[in-house]
C-alpha cells in the first residue's frame, strides 16, 4: 500500500514536472526547445562526467525542471556546491522549492560575466549544459563555448545535450576539442550528448 502511494506520489511529480515543462515551452519555445523534460537516463549519463571529488563546485546552465540537477546531487556533489543558472522566473522558483540548497541563480547563460557577478572568477570542475543551443547562430555557440571553458581547469569536460547529429558547436572555430559522448534513445526526442575540452592554441 505504501509502495503504491510512493508510486502513484512519484508518478505526480513526473506529470507536473511535465506540464510545466510543456508550459515553459507554450511561453517560450526557443529557450525551452524541446517539449519534454531530460529523461532520467540522459540526466544520470550527463552527470556521470561530473568529479565529486575534485573540491571544486559545478556549474550547471538551463536546468529547468531539475532532472539534471538531481541526478548531479546524486553523484554525491553537496548542494552548497552546486550553482545552477535558469533564464525562466517560473522554473526558478520551482527550482528553489525542490532544492533550497542548490544555489540558483536567475539570468543568461550567455552572459556569464554578468550572471555570476561575484563568482565571475570562480573556477568550476565542470559544466553540465542543457541550454537549447540550436537555437542560436554558430558564433553565439562558439562564444559560450569559450566563455565556459575558462571557468573550469584545462581538460575538464562541459557535456552538452542536443537532438541533432552533428555538435551543435562545430570543431575547429576554437581552441576547444570536440567528442562525441553518447547517444541515448531512452529520451524524447533521442538524445545526443557532447562533450567539449580546452585544447591548448598553437603558436
Ligand atoms: C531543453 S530545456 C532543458 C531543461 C532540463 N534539462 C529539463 O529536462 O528540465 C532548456 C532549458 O534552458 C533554459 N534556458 C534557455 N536559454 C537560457 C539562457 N540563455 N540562460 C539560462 N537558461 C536558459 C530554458 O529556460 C530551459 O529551462
Amino acid at each position: 500500500m505504501a509502495r503504491e502511494s510512493g508510486l502513484r506520489k512519484s508518478l505526480a511529480a513526473k506529470f507536473d514536472d511535465e506540464v510545466r515543462f510543456f508550459k515553459g515551452w507554450m511561453d517560450k519555445p526557443k529557450a525551452v526547445g524541446s517539449i519534454i523534460p531530460t529523461s532520467s537516463v540522459t540526466a544520470k549519463r550527463m552527470a556521470s562526467a561530473v568529479n565529486p571529488q575534485s573540491g571544486l563546485p559545478v556549474l550547471e546552465l538551463g536546468p529547468g525542471t531539475g532532472v539534471i540537477t538531481k541526478a548531479i546531487l546524486a553523484r554525491g556533489v553537496k548542494p552548497e556546491n552546486l550553482y545552477a543558472v535558469e533564464y525562466s522566473h517560473d522554473f526558478v522558483q520551482h527550482l528553489h522549492r525542490l532544492y533550497p540548497k542548490v544555489n540558483i541563480i536567475q539570468g543568461d547563460a550567455f552572459n556569464l560575466d554578468k550572471t555570476l557577478g561575484a563568482l565571475n572568477n570562480q573556477q568550476f570542475d565542470s559544466v553540465i549544459s542543457g541550454v537549447p543551443l540550436l537555437n542560436f547562430p554558430v558564433q553565439t555557440r562558439v562564444a559560450y563555448l569559450e566563455s565556459i571553458l575558462k571557468r573550469i581547469p584545462a581538460g575538464r569536460p562541459v557535456v552538452q545535450i542536443t537532438y541533432g547529429p552533428k555538435s551543435p558547436v562545430p570543431p575547429g572555430l576554437g581552441a576547444y576539442s570536440v567528442e562525441h559522448f553518447d547517444f541515448v534513445l531512452r529520451n524524447i526526442p533521442p538524445a545526443q550528448l557532447w562533450v567539449y575540452r580546452s585544447r591548448p592554441r598553437h603558436s
